[in-house]
């Protein structure tokens, strides 16, 4: 047989089965996309797990009737300039995910620039694009996706249950939430009564106040703040007293210039820090945020943009271990100040109640 290019909805289908695993990985791209446009305020709709239908309205700076156009074709992105293209791996913007959320599903984007009269709205149906055509909205964009994965029945197969693919989308809110405590967030739908988390106050405040509001009461109540740096690497953020513990490690959210990210190391680097305050099966909570130049980390190792890999994981790993014991010897010697020697047993969860 000849050799023949793919035609451009396969070449979509085929980066659409990487960029989007599920539901969730659509409404992370698309907060990320709201975030990214400067919005203030994010709302999120779903139903049927995201299957059926996910809905994100942002009140940020939208696009123009030209832009639109460009934004659902591959590799448009307005997020790099010819100097960034260099630098292209490190910075992780592609302009793969809108094409790619067109090509597995019905893909409504209605968006309001300042400097256009009027909305304007486009549909992309499983790659089939519509011409943009004038719409009402007064602000931002919408995005509305509808029948995710009607096109690509395997794909459906492998998601779970509604209720568990809306417990993903929740996390994937949850960790964007808890990195921009400036932005208020909605999210709504799956028969649930909707969450609001107010916009709160930039700096530690009210980064404490959002993670208070996602991670709860008791961790506001045990935080402690912590913070290390060296070399142009910053760690900060707060990590919950010993007292309050978790059976996995899943209350571990690390950060990564301002984006959630993961990374195996920093499940090391937190058993180590707390290795001296809890039992091997008990698993702190913490929020880390690293700072540092964002060549000196590379956020596209995977397509979905969920794993990190830093360039001297030794260092992170060193400051994440610095703050965190730096942090709780401060908390052990304040407790100890404060209520005499007997919180010191306190501050092992493993032989004594939590603090109320
Ligand atoms: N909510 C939004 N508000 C304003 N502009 C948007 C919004 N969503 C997308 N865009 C525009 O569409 C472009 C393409 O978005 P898309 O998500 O496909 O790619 P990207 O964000 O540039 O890169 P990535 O593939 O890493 O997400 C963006 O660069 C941006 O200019
Ligand atoms: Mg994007």
């Amino acid at each position: 047989m000849p050799v023949r290019q793919l035609p451009e909805q396969i070449i979509n289908r085929i980066a659409a089965g990487e960029v989007v695993e599920r539901p969730a990985s659509v409404v992370k791209e698309l907060v990320e996309n709201a975030i990214d446009a400067g919005a203030s305020r994010i709302d999120i709709f779903t139903d049927g797990g995201g299957r059926r239908k996910i809905a994100i309205t942002d009140d940020g700076g939208g696009m123009t009737a030209a832009d639109l156009a460009l934004a659902v074709e591959r590799h448009a992105t307005s997020k790099l300039d010819d100097e960034d293209l260099l630098q292209l791996r490190t910075l992780g913007f592609r302009g793969e995910a809108l094409p790619s959320i067109g090509s597995v599903a019905r893909l409504s984007i209605t968006t309001r620039h300042k400097s256009e009269p009027h909305a304007w709205a486009l549909q992309v149906d499983c790659g089939e694009k519509s011409p943009v055509v004038p719409a009402a909205l007064n602000q931002g964009t919408r995005v509305e996706v509808a029948d995710l994965f009607h096109a690509t029945p395997a794909r459906l197969k492998f998601l779970k249950t509604d209720r568990t693919e809306a417990e993903a989308i929740r996390e994937v809110v949850r960790r964007l939430a808890m990195a921009r405590p400036d932005i208020a967030f909605t999210i709504a739908g799956e028969e649930r009564a909707p969450v609001t988390w107010a916009a709160a106050l930039p700096g530690a405040p009210g980064q404490l106040t959002r993670l208070g509001d996602i991670l709860g009461a008791d961790f506001r109540s045990h935080a402690i703040a912590v913070q290390s740096a060296r070399e142009s690497v910053a760690v900060e953020g707060f990590a919950a007293a010993p007292a309050l513990t978790r059976a996995n490690a899943l209350g571990q959210y690390l950060f990564v210039n301002g984006r959630p990210g993961r990374d195996k190391l920093i499940l090391g680097a937190v058993r180590a820090a707390y290795a001296d305050y809890l039992p091997r099966d008990r698993h702190p909570v913490v929020a880390l945020f690293v700072t540092l130049d964002p060549r000196e980390v590379d956020a596209n190792v995977h397509p979905a943009k969920t794993e990190v890999r830093f360039r001297n994981a030794g260092l992170v790993r060193a400051l994440i271990i610095h703050a965190l014991k730096e942090g709780l010897a401060r908390e052990g010697r304040r407790t100890a100040a404060n209520d005499g020697g007997a919180t010191i047993a306190a501050f092992r969860p493993a032989f004594a109640p939590p603090r109320p």
